[in-house]
């Protein structure tokens, strides 16, 4: 499975932070904003990853990332000239995605909980059509907003309705099959003139083949959009690491514990940064992998 993330965009809410520089390379607390989405591709056990940035952000990101050799991944970029809306990276990217199935993760979305890796693997291996998540939320009306029957069954969406019909809003993660570019290819600009991700998904719907996965207490989703949120985020990191002593995001360990890269490879990418706390995180988690692991299988065998 292809992945893609799309980490253009306009960025007006967080000027000035943005004028000059990506929201997506924006720090929340330890790592870029960018660490955080494509940890999930990685935690769904995607590889192949193309990232859409805005034309004059690309070399940044390029500098930042590489060719995603190091982490074991083969990573791509292209520009989106203007932000034309979420279902654009279908058009943008669709030498990438080539007809095959394809994650779609926006690059200002932060997820996080233990169940989350399972429960993305399992979307990847059941895909028929579309998967989408539904996560409860106070304010549905500034997302995107799924209604689901009586069997958990999807039946509408809509994007940032007045009126919600339920709390559970959409999330920006969604899985793909190959039909993808072409279904975003039918897709007219809506009257804000963009191109719609809800419009995409109401396709698949209409051919009763777009499913809901929900992600219940155990997955936190926060988005990073405006100065409160972004701050929030970052708090929230930072508490969370602070107390687990686990970081979140951090891909050097999920290159490791996905098997993409080895201790070793993993021991040199923390010994590179080893003057700052999460360099010396990733050399910690290299030293720990092999006896954990062998805890681990005693643990199963028992
Ligand atoms: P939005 O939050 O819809 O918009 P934005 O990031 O441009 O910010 P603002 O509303 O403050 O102007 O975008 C959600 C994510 O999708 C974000 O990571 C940027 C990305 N995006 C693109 O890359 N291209 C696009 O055309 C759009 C609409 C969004």
């Amino acid at each position: 499975m292809k992945g893609i993330i799309l980490a253009g965009g306009s960025g007006t809410r967080l000027q000035p932070l943005t004028l000059v520089s990506s929201k997506q390379l924006a720090p929340v607390y330890d790592k870029p904003m960018i660490y955080y989405p494509l940890s999930i591709l990685m935690f769904a056990g995607i590889r192949d990853v193309l990232i859409i940035t805005r034309p004059g952000e690309l070399a940044a990101f390029r500098q930042l990332l590489g060719d995603g050799g190091a982490l074991g991944l083969s990573l791509s970029y292209a520009a989106q000239d203007e932000p034309r809306g979420i279902a654009d990276a279908f058009l943008v990217g669709a030498d990438h995605i080539a007809g095959e199935e394809c994650a779609l993760v926006l690059g200002d979305n932060l997820f996080h909980g233990a169940d989350l890796p399972l429960l993305l693997r399992r979307s990847v291996r059941r895909l028929d059509g579309c998967v989408l998540f539904g996560h409860q939320v106070a304010d549905p009306e500034r997302y995107g907003v799924a209604e689901i029957d009586q069997e958990g069954r999807l039946v509408s969406i809509e994007e940032k309705p007045e009126k919600p019909r339920s709390n559970l809003a959409v999330p920006g993660l969604y899985f793909f099959d190959g039909h993808v570019v072409d279904i975003a290819g039918g897709v007219r600009p809506s009257d804000r003139g963009e191109l719609e991700i809800t419009d995409v998904l109401r396709a698949y719907l209409a051919q009763g083949r777009a499913r809901l996965v929900w992600l219940g207490r155990g997955v936190t989703w926060l988005d990073t959009g405006t100065h409160e949120t972004l701050l929030e985020a970052g708090e929230f990191v930072r508490h969370v690491q602070r107390h687990q002593g686990m970081r979140i995001a951090c891909l050097e360990e999920i290159a490791l514990h996905m098997g993409f890269i080895g201790v070793e490879e993993c021991y040199e990418l923390g010994a590179a940064m080893g003057h700052s706390p999460y360099g010396q995180y990733v050399m910690d988690r290299a030293r720990s992998y092999l006896p954990e692991r062998a805890l681990a299988k005693l643990l199963e065998e028992a």
